[in-house]
């Protein structure tokens, strides 16, 4: 597994714990920023993250901002693309086995580390259940695209 991180300046220390967890792990990563705590804007790290990992170039994702909002918005714009932004490690576990999430969005300024290192825990180690869940994310990509009339 090789999992591709993201963070702008509002999830860069939690983007670190979350990095020794995965050394810890033995879990392979790379990271395409941000890398200092000047203020940037999350969208211009959702979308190599997402890009990457809706080509398949990556398995999976984790994007870090202030709230874990701003970057499950811009990631679940990218086509492919299952963002989840959780709290709490049910979510997580869920939005493995019942959604097929491919990218964990965390807010730095919502979970502290303890909770923000279970959650990856989970997510990481939890999969797909496929089935019914597998037609309900089919009906998810069906909207892709879906015009407004
Ligand atoms: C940056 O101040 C903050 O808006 C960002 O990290 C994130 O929380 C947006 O959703």
């Amino acid at each position: 597994m090789r999992v591709l991180l993201g963070s702008d300046h509002g999830g860069l220390r939690l983007k670190q714990e979350i990095k020794d967890l995965l050394d810890e792990m033995k879990i392979p990563y790379d990271d395409v920023g941000c890398d200092c705590d000047t203020s940037v804007d999350y969208p211009d790290y959702a979308r190599p993250v997402a890009e990457k990992v809706a080509r398949g170039e990556v398995d999976l994702g984790i994007l870090i901002c202030g709230t874990g909002i701003g970057m499950s918005i811009a990631a679940n714009k990218v086509k492919g693309i299952r963002c989840a932004v959780v709290s709490d490690e049910f979510s997580a576990r869920m939005s493995r086995e019942h959604n097929n999430a491919n990218i964990l969005a965390l807010g730095e300024r919502v979970v502290g580390p303890d909770l923000a290192r279970s959650i990856v825990r989970v997510w990481l180690t939890s999969e797909f259940q496929g089935d019914r869940h597998a037609r309900r994310v089919q009906k998810i990509h069906d909207l892709e695209g879906c015009q407004i009339s």
